[in-house]
């Protein structure tokens, strides 16, 4: 694997740093990657002062090393192992981002022919998996499923969970590419009543998903191709993120060692919450209740009243503190792909209204809410006849590229310990037991 080029460390920083706590002081190493900022090494910090730090929601810690995806906020800028998101959306297709995302390199021809037929040899789940589903109530949510099937599927390899194996490692990250989309269809399929279907192998990756998700045994699907093409970008946009709350959870659980099927389940736990994957689904839901153009400026005032609780979903982001480039990207497609299926939805009016609005108001402007992935993601899906439920299972699908890659590159890292943060304790000092007649 070529190693970044080093030259484009730009910020001038200083080795080491000195903390003064008191009448102790302690010198604090300064470690700095190819690009981005430099961190500060605390672990010597406690033993030699007594202080922990404290950093709610990891606003300036960094919780390992990475050379996977690469971010800058201020800039706009994302990404994967060097490539600009830019030109993997134009030149890439998803299954070969996620060979990217987990070796390091993009691959030749052999290369990339043996992982699609690695993959896609691995899509079918075993018969007892597939009746796990019949226990779930019938209006079960999919991402309720999802995160328990994926729980579930380590009983299925169990001879073959050797964290030590480089090789049984692989095949693990392979099956999860693999089957996460046959297990998201069939979620989907059972939750409205049809009967589950086969992974198709003559269909490429995202081709096969949409035919596993909406073909009836009565009728073949004809799948518009600017349908995939759409699909095929989203999942590109959304295959990584560095170290958000999802694939940070799968490094935590990771630390443990516990299995890669446990870490990826816990993962889409994480997901699901309405601050991270969920908000896909959370903007659709808000521009149905927005409804119509001329209620666009009640809900931005809604939104800045902080009394309200209301925040306008799709906006904002922890990192990008400028415009999201993968919102840009999508953005476009959005258009496309209306303007190629007939799709004439009221709601892309609601959300550009919404867009517009949002962006020359002081309050946004200000704070730097500027639309993010998730905010045209929603529409499109909805314009492929995406039911709103799935759209969370949708950034899954994608997103388990990433949190393999992080895996992988997890199990060979030097540095890696098990993830256990301090806290500041807030309550009782220490207390005797009051037997039941004194409480
Ligand atoms: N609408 C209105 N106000 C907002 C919004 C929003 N969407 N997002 C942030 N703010 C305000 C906050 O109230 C706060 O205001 P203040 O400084 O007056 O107190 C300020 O902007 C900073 O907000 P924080 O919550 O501190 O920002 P943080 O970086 O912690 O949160 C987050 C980022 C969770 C994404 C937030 O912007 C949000 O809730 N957005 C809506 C949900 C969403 O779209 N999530 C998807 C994230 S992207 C992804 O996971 C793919």
């Amino acid at each position: 694997m070529s190693q970044p080029d080093s030259s484009a460390v730009k910020q001038t920083v200083p080795s080491q740093v000195t903390v003064t706590a008191g009448e102790k002081s302690v010198i604090l190493p300064v470690h700095t990657g190819t690009l981005g900022n430099s961190c500060v090494d605390i672990a010597k910090l406690p033993k030699e002062t007594g202080l922990f730090t404290y950093d709610s929601g990891f606003m300036a810690t960094a919780s390992c090393r990475s050379a996977i995806t690469y971010i800058d906020g201020d800039n706009g800028v994302l990404m994967y192992r060097g490539y600009p998101i830019e030109q993997l959306s134009e030149h890439s297709s998803f299954l070969e981002v996620a060979y990217l995302l987990m070796n390091g390199e993009l691959p030749n021809q052999q290369e990339s022919a043996k992982f699609e037929h690695e993959v896609t040899h691995h899509t079918m789940m075993h018969e007892a998996f597939r009746t796990f589903l019949f226990g779930f109530r019938h209006d079960a949510h999919p991402m309720a499923m999802l995160v328990g099937m994926l729980g579930s599927m380590a009983s299925f390899y169990h001879n073959e969970l050797d964290l030590e194996d480089p090789e049984q490692r692989r095949m693990a990250a392979i099956r999860l590419i693999a089957k996460v989309p046959t297990i998201a269809a069939a979620c989907y399929r059972y939750s409205i009543g049809w009967p589950i279907g086969y992974p198709k192998n003559n269909l490429e990756y995202v081709t096969r998903f949409l035919h596993m998700m909406k073909e009836v045994p009565s009728e073949p699907l004809e799948l518009s191709p600017m349908a995939a093409k759409a699909m095929d970008l989203l999942f590109i946009l959304h295959a990584d993120h560095e170290q958000n709350a999802s694939t940070s959870t799968v490094r935590l659980v990771g630390s443990t060692g516990a299995n890669p099927y446990a870490c990826v389940a816990a993962g889409v736990a994480a997901l699901w919450g309405p601050a991270h994957g969920g908000a896909n689904e959370a903007v659709l839901k808000m521009l149905e209740e927005i409804g119509r153009p001329e209620n666009v400026q009640s809900a931005i005032d809604k939104a800045k009243n902080k009394e309200s609780g209301f925040r306008l979903m799709g906006f904002g982001h922890r990192v990008y503190k400028n415009f999201d480039p993968r919102a840009k990207i999508i953005r476009e497609m959005c258009h496309k792909v209306l303007a190629e299926l007939g799709v004439n939805d009221p709601l892309l009016e609601v959300a550009m209204r919404l867009e517009e609005a949002a962006l020359k108001d002081e309050y946004f402007v200000q704070r730097k809410l500027y639309p993010n992935v998730d905010f045209y993601s929603g529409i499109i899906y909805k314009a492929l006849g995406i039911p709103t439920e799935m759209f969370t299972v949708m950034f899954a699908i994608a997103r388990t590229a990433g949190w393999v890659a992080h895996w992988l590159e997890q199990q060979t890292d030097p540095e890696a310990k098990i993830g256990r943060p301090r806290q500041i304790y807030t309550g009782y000092a220490a207390r005797d037991y009051a037997g039941m007649d004194k409480r």
